[in-house]
């Protein structure tokens, strides 16, 4: 059992070689079945808007975030929160918070304007996290989920800090046929 006192270290994706560490904490904690590919699609684009959070007393990470940044077809360059998940351990501590702010930060740095994810319409420590962060409610997904369940879209309207050099957004342009739109109904539907 972890002591509260342990330090909490965060650090952006490197490898594949945090690939089993992020799917096992992924797959325990959230309700969608993600193969392999999926894991792949959002880190080998998008590896500089995942972070991983260990303590100084643990090997595996204790939480991670997942996401993704495109133009959507609307014109706006919009961040995306595909995974994230604290290990039960180590909740109530701002893990979760912080691996949030900081990937919605490297966002902002490559000229996000808006983040958004969609979240189980009852989970309420989600919902309460993201509250806390800034994040609204826009709209809810009927049986958005293979649960049935529905969901909730939260949008984050950002503001572009002065003098920040705006780099360009990587990876694909928005598709929203893809399997991987936000939104859609398959397998890849996100918890963020
Ligand atoms: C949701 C989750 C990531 C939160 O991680 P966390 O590290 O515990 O979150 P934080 O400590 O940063 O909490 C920040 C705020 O969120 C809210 N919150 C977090 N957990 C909560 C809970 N169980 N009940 C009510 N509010 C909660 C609180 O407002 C909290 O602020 P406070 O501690 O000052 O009261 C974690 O519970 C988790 O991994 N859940 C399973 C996976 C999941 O649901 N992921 C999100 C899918 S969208």
């Amino acid at each position: 059992m972890a002591e509260y006192a342990d330090q909490v270290l965060y650090r952006q994706y490197t490898t594949e070689d945090d690939l089993p560490d992020i799917m096992e904490l992924v797959q325990s904690e959230l309700s969608e079945p993600y193969v392999i590919y999926t894991y792949r699609y959002f880190l080998n684009q998008w590896p500089h808007l995942a972070y991983i959070a260990y303590t100084d007393h643990s090997t595996k990470p204790v939480g991670v975030i997942v996401s993704k940044q495109e133009i959507h077809k609307s014109g706006v360059n919009r961040g995306y929160i595909a995974m994230l998940s604290v290990d039960k351990r180590f909740r109530k501590r701002g893990i979760g918070s912080e691996l949030v702010r900081r990937s919605v930060q490297s966002m902002l740095l490559h000229g996000a304007e808006e983040v958004t994810l969609e979240t189980e319409f009852d989970n309420y420590a989600a919902l309460s996290l993201y509250a806390s962060l800034g994040f609204m409610r826009d709209k809810r997904l009927y049986r958005f989920y293979m649960t049935g369940k529905d969901a909730f879209r939260l949008v984050l309207p950002l503001v572009p800090l002065p003098g920040m050099p705006e780099l360009p957004a990587t990876g694909y342009q928005s598709n929203e046929g893809s399997a991987y739109s936000e939104g859609s109904e398959s397998e890849t539907s996100s918890t963020g």
